[in-house]
């Protein structure tokens, strides 16, 4: 298994420009199951979820070609789907263990065929991950819903029929699900508490260029009219915000200046005050932010994790790590994942001053220096969390488990070099 080697305090200057968001990309690939003809996607992540969910959607029938293309002045992929001879309406557990989120296969599958066989995930490392609300809402659309074997069997033999649901929560996923279901629903859907993060609004501008009738978009209220058939449409990947929040602290962490290129700083907004909070200057350009730490010092700030517009749960192990090394303390409060802090331990060898409370709080203490250790991560955001530590850390850190990082960072040591980083990937037979 791979590994990434870094020697930490290199102070970090330059551009790095943001992929495509791997949370937008996974359900806009499994929307394109939804018409038989051809769904180009632009600005797609070379990430390996976006690999194992095409290699699951290939076993079902999609039709799947690829071609690098220039995309805001940068090469990137597109792909175009094409949903004409789907022959698969099974997803097997040996796919979906590896990659939960082709569990975006099981709305549009229901929706047209009337049939879909899907392997329940089971829980993962940040926590038990349930799908019940995907599950009842989906029978409150008329599915005939079975667990059987550790499959999900569900049925609308006279297709699904438009409801009114209401989430227990506001579950992305879910709200995905339900809307790719009820595009192609008998009559009307709607969703309240739905998820407003940005992923769902760009999976909304694709579902209505294909010709659905979505109503209520970044509220979380959705109306769906259900339609007969959707029709092919070409569509881009917004910009990941994860990846830019988590390049943000590379900046901070280091005392360094970074200027993030192809990025919303609308969507940003919490993790970029509460930067500014802990004494970095954020500068919000058309299409970049500007983050600059140079001779800036540090300070301890609050966060809480909250459904968007709230701070990111997909950010918390990153800032942890800047908590690390700022001046006095900080209060972390996890309030979406109930297993989200596998990190803290990893930190604490590198020399950081973290107590936990309880499975939701943390307080960090900020020490002066971090040290170099071999560590590693058991969640994508943990594992950056560790190469943050690792670059402002005296000496050398090693990150083992890098197919982790492999998920969801595009060209990540690429990226983080050309600024300055001392990073390499120590290649290994598995
Ligand atoms: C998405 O997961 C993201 N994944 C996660 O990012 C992210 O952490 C999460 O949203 C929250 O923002 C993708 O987009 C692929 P949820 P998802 O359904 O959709 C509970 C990353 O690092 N819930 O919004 O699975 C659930 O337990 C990943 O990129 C139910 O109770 O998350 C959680 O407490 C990790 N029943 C809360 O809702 C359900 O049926 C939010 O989960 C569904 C969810």
């Amino acid at each position: 298994m791979d590994k990434i080697k870094i020697v930490g305090g290199n102070i970090l200057n330059g551009k790095i420009y943001i992929s495509g968001a791997k949370n937008a990309a996974l359900p806009l690939v499994c929307a394109s199951l939804l018409s038989p003809n051809q769904i180009v996607l632009k600005n797609v992540p070379q990430l390996s979820d976006i690999t194992f969910l095409n290699s699951l959607l290939a076993y079902m029938g999609l039709k799947i070609s690829e071609k690098d293309e220039m995309f805001d002045g940068h090469l990137s992929k597109t792909y175009t789907y094409q949903a004409d001879d789907i022959k698969e309406l099974i997803a097997p557990y040996d796919f979906v263990r590896k990659m939960r989120a082709s569990y975006y296969v099981l709305g549009p599958l229901l929706a047209r065929f009337h049939h879909v066989e899907f392997s329940l995930p089971g829980g993962c490392a940040i926590g038990a991950r349930p799908m019940d609300i995907h599950l009842s809402s989906l029978e409150q659309m008329g599915a005939q819903v079975e667990i059987k074997n550790g499959y999900v069997i569900a049925d609308a033999p006279n297709g699904l029929k438009g409801a009114h649901i209401i989430f227990s929560k506001a579950s992305v996923g879910a709200t995905c699900n339900i809307l790719m279901a009820a595009t192609l629903a008998d009559g009307i859907t709607r969703i309240e508490n739905a998820a407003k993060e940005p992923e769902i609004g760009n999976l909304i501008d694709l579902l209505t260029a294909m010709g659905a009738k979505i109503f209520g978009r970044d509220t979380s209220i959705l109306t769906i009219e259900g339609v007969k058939e959707l029709h092919g449409a070409t569509h881009a990947v917004i910009a990941d915000r994860i990846e830019a929040g988590s390049y943000a602290i590379a900046a901070a962490i280091t005392k360094g200046r970074i200027e993030l290129v192809n990025v919303e700083a609308e969507h940003l907004q919490q993790p970029l005050r509460t930067l500014e909070k802990m004494g970095v200057l954020v500068e919000e350009k058309e299409n970049s932010v500007v983050i600059d730490a140079r001779d800036k010092t540090i300070i301890g700030e609050d966060i809480y994790t909250d459904y968007y517009p709230g701070f990111p749960t997909d950010l918390q192990a990153q800032f942890m790590a800047l908590m690390t090394i700022a001046e006095g303390a900080s209060l972390v409060t996890e309030s979406i994942w109930e297993n989200r802090f596998m990190h803290v331990p990893e930190l604490c060898r590198m020399g950081a001053n973290i107590n936990i409370h309880g499975h939701a709080s943390a307080i960090v203490r900020g020490v002066k220096k971090l040290s170099g250790a071999p560590v590693m991560a058991t969640d994508l955001r943990a594992s950056f969390a560790l190469i943050l530590a690792g670059l402002a850390a005296e000496g050398e850190t090693i990150v083992n488990r890098v197919y982790h990082l492999d998920r969801g960072y595009e060209k990540l040591e690429e990226k983080l070099k050309a600024v300055g980083a001392n990073i390499e990937r120590i290649k290994e037979a598995d």
